[in-house]
């Protein structure tokens, strides 16, 4: 079995969340629809819903993490799971143990789900794959191949905006090569029915294949951004990146960073992505990335509320128990 088979049900509902490839639209609406009820969790009083009560969160992270790590944490204590943080620099990983026994050796302490970034594709899979069968796994980044939580958060904050995903046209910008959110999201949008999606990049960053993903690509930010409902932009992913594939960053900035001037290009009140970590004056400007077109914060705010469906979600809950609130 591939990561797109073990994560689901003979029934077809979500058993693991390890990659948005080999969903469909009807999983990926039921993930946002949940979300839709937890939206408003953090203005209540009391912040809790009992759905992870007596569950164990086990968030295991070897590559850095602001973002993903805090609203994973702060979602299973929303649902009142217990959460245990583990990083590289904590972990008996350091003095040679595999992922593997890690994970086992977790287990054996009855974690009862695990979030796993790894730098290395197919991380969350490989434990998904050896551990108990009633144990869940949630990838939160593997190497370059998959976020399939930022991609649904990302999709989540488009749906706020626009209600209907078929008419966009929509263009993901920068290093796509590197970047796991890129096919993420490709896969989302092509699921959501999503007319028109676009990569724009030097061509060092964009791979070879690309169009085979179903999108247009383009290498002059003009003829990309021409009429865009949506701008993802994307960080220049150095850590993964091998040789000189862009000539200086200053360059780069000319060309493809999203300024004030290039924005003209999209459409009128275009909404402005980015996953994070943001490299203001390398990928975007700070007029853009605080300006009022601008959806960098929503979109980490939804990063709770889509952490608390998946999160339900693999462990069996449904929209409806999700819907009951404080209890
Ligand atoms: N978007 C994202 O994955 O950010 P972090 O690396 O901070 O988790």
């Amino acid at each position: 079995m591939n990561d797109s088979e073990i994560q689901l049900n003979k029934d077809g509902t979500l058993r693991h969340f390890l990659t948005i490839d080999g969903l469909n639209r009807e999983i990926l609406t039921q993930i946002m629809d949940t979300a839709e009820k937890f939206i408003d969790f953090g203005k209540r009083e009391i912040k809790k819903a009992p759905l992870l009560r007596g569950k164990t969160v086990v968030n295991l992270f070897f590559e850095p993490s602001t973002r993903t790590r805090t609203t994973f944490e702060i979602a299973a204590k929303r649902l009142s799971a217990d959460v245990i943080n583990l990083s590289a620099q904590r972990l008996s990983t350091s003095k040679g143990e595999t992922l593997l026994d890690t994970a086992r050796n977790l287990q054996a302490m009855h974690a009862d789900l695990f979030v796993i970034r790894d730098t290395h594709a197919g991380a969350a899979y490989l434990v998904a794959q050896h551990l108990d069968p009633d144990v869940r796994v949630i990838n939160a980044g593997d190497g370059r191949h998959a976020h399939p939580t930022q991609a649904m958060l990302d999709m989540f904050t488009i749906r706020q905006r626009y209600k209907d995903f078929s008419g966009l046209s929509v263009a993901i910008v920068g290093d796509i090569l590197h970047s796991r959110v890129a096919r993420s999201q490709i896969q989302a949008f092509r699921l959501l029915k999503v007319r028109d999606v676009r990569v724009i990049g030097p061509n060092t960053l964009l791979p070879t294949d690309v169009e085979s993903l179903g999108v247009t690509s383009f290498s002059d930010m003009r003829e990309g951004l021409e009429g865009v409902d949506v701008i993802i932009m994307l960080r220049l992913q150095r850590e993964r990146m091998t040789g000189q594939l862009i000539a200086s960053e200053q360059e780069y900035f000319n060309f493809y960073g999203l300024t004030d001037e290039k924005y003209k290009f999209a459409k009128p009140d275009a909404i402005v992505m980015h996953p994070g970590p943001i490299n203001r004056g390398l990928e975007i400007s700070s007029e853009i990335a605080d300006g009022i077109h601008s959806v960098i914060l929503p979109q980490v705010a939804n990063g709770i509320a889509i952490r608390m469906s998946v999160l339900s979600l693999v462990m069996g809950g449904s929209a409806a128990q999700a819907a009951g609130g404080n209890q």
